[in-house]
């Protein structure tokens, strides 16, 4: 887990997922600030997503802001994915997600998570053509 991720840049902010009850931090380090939609993200390169619960009402519905956005509650977990030369390799090949590797932490950010990165791993699988990051479009319209 890196320390200090909360001082990098912003890959996508207050990400919605009224679905799964969440609001969503996702951070880049500042290899990763270097690509462009072109090049895709470099060896050296990680993210962070913080995953917050949703606040809830008292009658279990979604609350919401005055701009109708949901408010961020406890700390749930954090994601991290990076990639580097070499890494990922050690998985069975169906799993391999390119050079990168996933690691889950609970709110605290130290202990492990319960995800198994398998369940990661077959998840970001199918976005092999957007380097296996789901929001890859959307990070890069933001940008302009
Ligand atoms: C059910 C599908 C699914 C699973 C399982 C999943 N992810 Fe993701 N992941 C997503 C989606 C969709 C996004 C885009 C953000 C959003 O909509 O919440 C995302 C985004 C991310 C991002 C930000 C970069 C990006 O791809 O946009 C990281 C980091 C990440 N996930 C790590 C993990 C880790 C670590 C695990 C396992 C512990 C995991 N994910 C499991 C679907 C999944």
């Amino acid at each position: 887990m890196p320390a200090d991720y909360k001082s990098w840049p912003k890959f996508l902010s207050a990400i919605q997922r009224p679905d799964a009850k969440q609001v969503r931090e996702i951070y880049m380090n500042p290899e990763a600030a270097k690509a462009t939609a072109s090049s895709g993200f470099a060896n050296g390169t990680m993210f962070v997503m913080e995953n917050y619960a949703a606040l809830e009402t008292t009658d279990g519905k979604l609350a919401t802001d005055d701009k109708g956005k949901l408010i961020k509650a406890d700390l749930l977990r954090v994601f991290v994915m990076g990639k580097n030369a070499g890494w990922g390799q050690d998985v069975p090949e169906a799993l391999r997600n390119g050079n990168w590797v996933y690691a889950s932490y609970l709110g605290d950010g130290r202990s492990k998570g319960p995800e198994d990165t398998a369940t990661c791993r077959t998840c970001h699988l199918p976005l092999a053509n957007k380097d296996f990051v789901h929001r890859y479009d959307e990070h890069f319209a933001s940008r302009k």
